[in-house]
């Protein structure tokens, strides 16, 4: 049976920095939403053109074409021992297409770990990321600095800090959170596949939860 992870939490949480080492740690591909959109806007298409309309305000991408694209990314050949989703689903209307999704692959949600934390927090965390342009590698300018300022440490690419993480953008992202998405808590809580971990602790000590999870 593949294994299915979805990585709950709001924006700034921590979910693609616990993405990008749980797939290293279990070899899952980490399918990120977000920056399957941002691949697109980076390459011009069709699509990354509608996303690129909404993230700019912080507004969620319509779920029709959202699940599509997930779906098209599940399709693929390395997904076929299971995936770890990060950022989808994120209204109700995701979480019930993926068990439709997931079923075409004999696949279930298997596990949903939820990282929580504070408002203020948040804030800070995505007003001091800084995210590589090639390969979408993860920092903080105060608590993951890179060795260089400006240059990522994997790939040697240049870093930047992304259009959605403006102060006020970042407001409009944590309120759509609480409106669309956080209902999927008591979604999932219902169907005894969520776990709470607290994302306000340092990165190693997240992880460390993360992962007893995941070997229960
Ligand atoms: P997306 O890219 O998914 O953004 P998000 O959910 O807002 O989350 P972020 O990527 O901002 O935060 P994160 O939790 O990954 O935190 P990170 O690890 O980077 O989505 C962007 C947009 O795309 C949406 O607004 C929407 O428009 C659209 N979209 C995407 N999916 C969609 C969907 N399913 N449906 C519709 N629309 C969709 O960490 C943040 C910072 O904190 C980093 O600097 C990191 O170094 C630091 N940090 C992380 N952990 C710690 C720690 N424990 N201690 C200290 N610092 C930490
Ligand atoms: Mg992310």
């Amino acid at each position: 049976m593949p294994t299915y992870i979805v990585l709950l939490g709001p924006p700034g949480v921590g979910k693609g920095t616990q993405a990008k080492l749980i797939a290293e740690s279990t070899g899952l591909p980490h399918i990120s939403s977000g920056d399957l959109f941002r691949e697109n806007i980076k390459n011009e298409t069709g699509l990354g053109k509608l996303a690129q309309s909404f993230m700019n305000k912080g507004e969620l991408v319509p779920d029709d074409v959202t699940i599509r694209m997930i779906r098209e990314r599940l399709s693929r050949p390395d997904c076929k021992g299971g995936a770890l989703l990060d950022g989808f689903p994120r209204t109700t209307v995701q979480a019930v297409a993926l068990v439709g999704l997931l079923a075409e692959f004999d696949g279930i949600v298997n596990y949903v770990p939820y990282i929580t934390s504070s408002e203020p927090i948040l804030i800070e965390r995505l007003s001091g990321r800084w995210t590589c342009k090639a390969q979408g590698h993860i920092f903080h300018e105060k608590y993951n600095p890179p060795q260089k300022a400006g240059v990522c440490d994997f790939d040697g690419s240049q870093l930047y800090q992304r259009d959605d993480d403006r102060a006020e953008t970042v407001i409009r992202r944590i309120q759509v959170y609480f409106a669309q998405t956080a209902p999927l808590i008591t979604y999932y809580r219902e169907r005894g596949l969520l776990s709470e971990i607290d994302g306000a602790q340092p990165v190693g000590k997240v992880n460390a939860d993360l992962l007893s999870i995941l070997r229960q």
